[in-house]
C-alpha cells in the first residue's frame, strides 16, 4: 500500500496548462515527478508556465488551438516525437460563453461546443496510440477530462451551452470508457466547483462578490490548486486505476445545495 498515490516517472498532457485549473494540475503533475506537455493558444503564456514549472521538474511548452485539426495534430506529433508512451491525458482546454436566451450567438455556440467537446473527443482519439503504448492492468493509461458541476446541476449564469457540452464530455467519457475499459485505459471526468481563473474572474475580481461564491459553498471556500491537482494525482496513480468513466465532484459540496 506505500506509495499507491504515486506518479512520479509519468508523462502528460495537460490541455490549457497555461493559467488556471490547468496550470493547477500541470504544476501538482511537475512536482510529483511527471513529465508535463502543457498546451494553449497564446505562446508567450504557454511558454512562460512551462518556465516556471520547470523550476519545479520538468515542463514542456507546445503551444497549438486545439479547436482545430491542425493544432490537435501538432500536438500530438510534438509529442509523438519525444515520447514512446502517453500515461496520462488531460483534457482541461475549455471555454464559456454568456448572452441572454432569446439572442445567443450561434457562433458563440458552436466555438463552446467545439473546444469543451469536440477538440476532447479529437485529441483522446489522436493519443490512442501513445496510450495504449503504456496502457497495462498493472498501470491503465488514464484520460482524465476537466467537466464542471455545471454538467451535473443546473446554474443560475446564462451560459447556455456551457452547461450542456460539461453534460456532453460526462456522456461522452463514459462511452469511451466503456469501450476502453479492455484496453486497461481509464476515462474520468472531473466536476470542479468555484476556483481561481480568467474564466471565473467575472464572479471572483472583488472581494465582496469572492466571499458571495464563497459562502455559497458548504464548505465556504473556493478551490485551492490542491484540490484539483489531488484529484487528477488519485485518477492517475495506482490508487485511482481500478475507476473509470466516472465523474468526481470537486466542489466543497456545493452540488449538495447552497451552502
Ligand atoms: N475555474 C472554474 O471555476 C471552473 C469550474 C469548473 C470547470 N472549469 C473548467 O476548467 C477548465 C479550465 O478553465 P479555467 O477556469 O482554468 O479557465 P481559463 O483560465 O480561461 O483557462 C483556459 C485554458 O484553456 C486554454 N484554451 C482555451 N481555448 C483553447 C484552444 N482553442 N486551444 C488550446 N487551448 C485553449 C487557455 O489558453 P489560451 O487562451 O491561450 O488558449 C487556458 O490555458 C475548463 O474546461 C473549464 O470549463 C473551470
Amino acid at each position: 500500500m506505500k506509495n499507491i498515490f504515486s506518479v512520479e516517472g509519468k508523462v502528460a498532457i495537460v490541455t490549457g496548462g497555461s493559467r488556471g485549473i490547468g496550470e493547477m494540475i500541470a504544476e501538482g503533475l511537475v512536482e510529483n515527478g511527471v513529465r508535463v506537455y502543457i498546451s494553449a493558444r497564446k505562446a508567450d503564456a504557454c511558454e512562460a508556465t512551462a518556465a516556471r514549472l520547470s523550476k519545479l521538474g520538468e515542463c514542456i511548452s507546445v503551444p497549438a488551438d486545439l479547436s482545430t485539426p491542425d493544432g490537435i495534430a501538432k500536438l500530438v506529433a510534438e509529442v509523438s516525437s519525444k515520447e514512446e508512451q502517453l500515461d496520462i491525458l488531460v483534457n482541461n482546454a475549455g471555454a464559456t460563453w454568456g448572452a441572454p436566451l432569446d439572442d445567443f450567438p450561434s457562433d458563440a455556440f458552436d466555438k463552446v461546443m467545439n473546444i469543451n467537446v469536440k477538440a476532447v473527443f479529437e485529441l483522446t482519439t489522436k493519443c490512442l496510440p501513445l496510450l495504449r503504448a503504456s496502457a497495462s492492468p498493472a498501470d491503465p493509461a488514464r484520460v482524465i477530462i476537466t467537466s464542471s458541476v455545471e454538467g451535473i446541476g443546473i446554474s443560475a449564469q446564462s451560459n447556455y451551452p456551457y452547461g450542456a457540452s460539461k453534460a456532453g464530455v460526462i456522456h461522452l467519457s463514459k462511452q469511451i470508457a466503456k469501450t476502453l475499459a479492455p484496453e486497461q485505459i481509464t476515462v474520468n471526468c472531473i466536476a470542479p466547483g468555484p476556483f481561481e481563473s480568467k474564466m471565473m474572474a467575472f464572479a471572483l475580481d472583488s472581494e465582496e462578490k469572492r466571499s458571495a461564491v464563497a459562502n455559497s459553498v458548504p464548505m465556504k471556500r473556493i478551490g485551492q490548486p490542491e484540490d484539483v491537482a489531488g484529484a487528477v494525482i488519485y485518477l492517475s496513480s495506482k490508487a485511482g486505476a481500478y475507476v473509470t468513466g466516472q465523474a468526481l465532484a470537486i466542489d466543497g459540496g456545493g452540488l449538495l445545495g447552497p451552502g
